[in-house]
């Protein structure tokens, strides 16, 4: 079983009622639940977590190789301001796909550099919840090609 991290950064835990127009009108648990049913299918092992706190985001990462073998992640606002959660994605041997729910290249100029994207496997961003199936369908994917090599 592939057992994969999925990573909400700030604000993420006000999906729902946060600005709806760009987010949607469906919470974090509609969205964890919709990821668990998807891993199941995919022979894959799921947690959810969400924090508003740079630091606990850095720990959570540093201790996933122990427990997980790939991440899924979106680092809201930190993406475009974290120099150290880049560091950290580029010091885990963790492969590790950056969701994003909005199309952040299609937004203000400020969220078009993201510290963590070089880092990662891949980017899926502007479709809403399915950024993040996409997301777990594809780590998935290359995990069961890496884990089989
Ligand atoms: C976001 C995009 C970020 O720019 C923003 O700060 C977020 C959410 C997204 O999922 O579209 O908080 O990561």
């Amino acid at each position: 079983m592939v057992r994969v991290l999925v990573l909400h950064g700030p604000n993420l835990n006000l999906l729902g009622t946060r600005e709806p127009d760009v987010y949607g009108a469906q919470t974090l648990a509609d969205l964890e639940a919709e990821l668990t049913a998807l891993a199941a299918t995919l022979g894959a092992t799921l947690e959810s977590r969400q924090s508003n706190h740079e630091g606990v985001l850095l720990d959570w990462i540093h201790e996933a190789a122990s427990s997980f073998d790939g991440l899924v992640f979106n680092p809201g606002a930190f993406s475009h301001t974290s120099l150290a959660l880049g560091d950290a994605i580029a010091g885990t041997p963790l492969p590790c796909v950056e969701v994003h729910l909005s199309n952040v290249a299609a937004r203000e100029p400020v969220r078009h550099h993201s510290f963590l994207s070089k880092h990662a496997l891949g980017v899926v961003s502007g479709f809403g919840f399915a950024s993040y199936t996409l997301g777990l369908r594809a780590l998935c994917e290359y995990l069961a090609h890496s884990l089989n090599d």
